[in-house]
């Protein structure tokens, strides 16, 4: 009811703050009909890296931790019942017992497992609950899909499967009897409606009878997923991407492809085949950051490279794959291999590029098209690194690039400046890649808001004779790179607008950009700001978000000119100004930034066109306050609002709002 009093008062002042008149002259000109550039596809995209429990814990719908007792303590997430009994490793009970066996030599991707032994036990007496990702987020009415691997010599033990609320009332539960008997593992499954909606959910299994049974991987989904895929995406999240409708999906990071060291670095041969034989690693933002310790943070990779692929396709995004170099993370061991036994890296991005594309007779496309998919992912680029630098990163790149060049020539390679966007690193790599020629070269910039709003000019004097940019991770940050104070409020929203005028305006340069990192857990966080926040049940983009999403659905097809006095208005008087054309739907998209804290007048004049229809659509992002965020509770309190005006004549007046992104459709006729 609030939230509709809201958006009543934002359009009724939308409606009163712009006027359109004929007579006015006007300072900036926008020439309708002279596209100076054309805008790619891929040009606004997204940027997933499992950080702030965007995986395992967030878009990954599982919602048992530590299902296959791999983590570094095997009974993370687990609790033995009753609770107050002895060891976590060794549970004695007169009832039964609870063991963490290891067979090492037989299951090394997947060596735990655990044994119960029971005695007459009952619902109760005996049992393991899993607490799931800071509880388990549970929904009424939804079926909730229960799993495990089993082994036993002889029926005699069932499972009583609950689902506890956070008073430990029942909210849905079933039985589970595994029938099959002997030495191989078998999987039982069983399913069940919840009851109630909880957010901190537990999952209790009793144990009920005697004898002997190994249990391993014991998993939990809801129906829901995206697409309703057993065992897939939560599909609020997946939905939110979606609605970006992004150019291109890089990933899988990030920090997470270089790793700590090389052994702990992402190896997307790992993540791909049967769940239980996808060996987990920690995540290295488990250790991080001292002030944000996640020692239960994992990747399971049940999301994995063949999920990431079907993930693109199903969203319309190119997939960017990252692949480490040969060097781990820079900022922590730089651990690198050496120059002669760099081949298995080299190899692993040649066999990528023929598990996403190459036809059943090959390899590795018999490998994706025994997992499902017959038909090529179409994978176009591939990224050599995350944020390396100096001269052993570029002699690693050049390996790549020649090994990826000779195999495949229409691969585009994207190579990374490294972490920062100006100095000696930055400056060596920009002049190295002078002579290499990448095809992208990825710029990531993390900084203050009115580092953006400078630098909305950035590219405008920028080589065009080098490679293309990918503009690959920038968020700005309200208080200082990797601080927790940061906050994902209107005004550092409105500056990345302002900077993204910047980007669109020299989109013959700029052919990706993406804001990083995407996700957080609102209780399970690293590292902030970032564009989608959740729990276990809700989800909301950030103001940063919407700005996203303005550039990337009104992206268009060409850029044209758009200039005051003769100039791009790039920050004159706290302004900012681009605009494209769409040759699919006739229009003309003008995006503006008012970044002063008052409102103020302005005038554009359409040139190159004989007419334009007598009605635009306004839409305006702004809020009460640049400190204004939205919130779990308060999910749109910053968002876009749409309103329509009447256009006469080749003239548009607008008062823009203060902090505000407007973007305006004109029908050119
Ligand atoms: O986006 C968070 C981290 O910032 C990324 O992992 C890394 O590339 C950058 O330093």
């Amino acid at each position: 009811m609030r939230f509709n009093h809201l958006i009543a008062a934002c359009l009724i002042s939308i409606v009163l703050s712009i006027s359109v008149n004929a007579q006015q002259p006007c300072t900036i000109k926008i020439n309708a009909g002279k596209s100076i550039a054309k805008i790619q596809p891929t040009m606004w995209g997204i940027f997933f890296e499992d950080i702030n429990m965007g995986a395992d814990g967030g878009i990954y719908a599982e919602l048992v931790m530590n299902r296959s007792f791999e983590f570094s303590n095997p009974l993370t997430g687990w609790t033995v019942q009753p609770k107050e009994r002895t060891s976590p490793f060794q549970k004695q009970f007169a009832e039964g017992t609870v063991r963490v066996l290891n067979r090492q030599e037989a299951n090394k991707a997947n060596p735990r497992f655990v044994r119960i032994t029971a005695d007459h036990a009952t619902k109760g007496s005996l049992g393991l609950t899993n607490e799931g990702f800071h509880g388990m987020g549970i929904k009424k009415d939804l079926q909730y899909n229960f799993s495990l691997l089993y082994r036993q010599a002889a029926p005699g033990i069932k499972m009583y499967v609950e689902l506890v609320d956070s008073t430990g009332k029942s909210i849905g539960n079933t039985l589970a009897t595994p029938a099959e008997t002997g030495t191989v593992w078998h999987k039982q499954s069983v399913n069940f409606i919840a009851s109630a909606t909880e957010s901190k959910a537990k999952l209790n299994i009793w144990f009920e009878g005697s004898g002997t049974i190994d249990l391993d991987f014991i998993s939990l989904f809801p129906a829901d997923t995206w697409k309703t895929r057993p065992g897939g995406m939560r599909s609020d999240l997946v939905q939110l991407l979606a609605d970006l409708k992004p150019g291109f999906i890089r990933f899988p990071g990030g920090c997470i492809v270089e790793g700590r060291d090389l052994s702990n670095r992402y190896q997307w041969k790992n993540t791909i085949g049967p769940l239980d034989q996808r060996q987990l690693i920690i995540n290295r933002w488990n250790t991080e950051f001292a002030h944000r310790p996640a020692p239960d943070y994992f990747q399971t990779f049940g999301l994995g490279f063949y999920e990431y692929f079907q993930l693109a396709e199903d969203i319309g995004a190119e997939p960017l794959p990252i692949l480490n170099c040969g060097m781990a993370c820079q900022f922590n061991t730089s651990e690198m291999v050496p120059m002669e036994q760099l081949d298995p890296y080299v190899q692993d991005a040649l066999d990528l590029v023929e598990f996403a594309n190459g036809d059943a007779n090959t390899k590795w496309g018999a490998v994706r098209t025994k997992l499902g998919h017959p038909a090529s992912f179409h994978l176009k680029m591939i990224g050599v690194g995350n944020e390396n630098w100096g001269p052993q990163y570029v002699e690693r790149l050049k390996i790549f690039q020649q090994a990826l060049k000779a195999k495949y020539p229409d691969i585009k390679i994207i190579a990374s400046n490294g972490a920062e966007f100006e100095g000696e690193r930055f400056a060596y790599l920009h002049d190295e890649f002078k002579k290499t020629k990448p095809d992208f070269v990825d710029e990531h910039y993390y900084n203050t808001p009115e580092w953006f709003l400078n630098n909305a000019s950035r590219y405008d004097s920028y080589d065009r004779n080098g490679s293309k940019i990918f503009a690959g991770e920038y968020a700005a940050q309200s208080d200082r790179v990797v601080s927790v104070k940061n906050k994902n409020n209107l005004r550092t929203a409105i500056s990345e607008a302002a900077f993204l005028t910047g980007l669109e305006r020299n989109a013959d340069l700029v052919h990706m950009a993406s804001y990083a990192p995407l996700f957080a857990r609102v209780d399970g966080w690293q590292w902030t700001p970032d564009l989608i926040w959740f729990d276990n049940l809700h989800s909301y983009g950030t103001p940063n978000y919407y700005v996203q999403k303005l550039f990337s659905t009104n992206r268009g097809t060409n850029v044209v000119t758009a200039l005051s006095n003769g100039k791009p208005l790039a920050g004159q008087d706290s302004l900012y100004i681009s605009a494209v054309t769409d040759s699919n739907t006739h229009e003309l998209i003008v995006k503006m930034v008012n970044s002063s804290f008052q409102q103020k007048q302005i005038c554009f004049d359409i040139e190159g066109v004989k007419k334009l229809s007598n009605s635009a659509s306004v839409t305006v992002l702004t809020g009460q306050s640049p400190e204004e965020e939205n919130s779990i509770n308060s999910p749109l309190s910053v968002m876009p609002v749409t309103e329509s005006i009447a256009v006469k004549g080749k003239k548009v007046n607008l008062t823009l709002k203060a902090n505000s992104l407007t973007v305006v459709h004109l029908l050119l006729k």
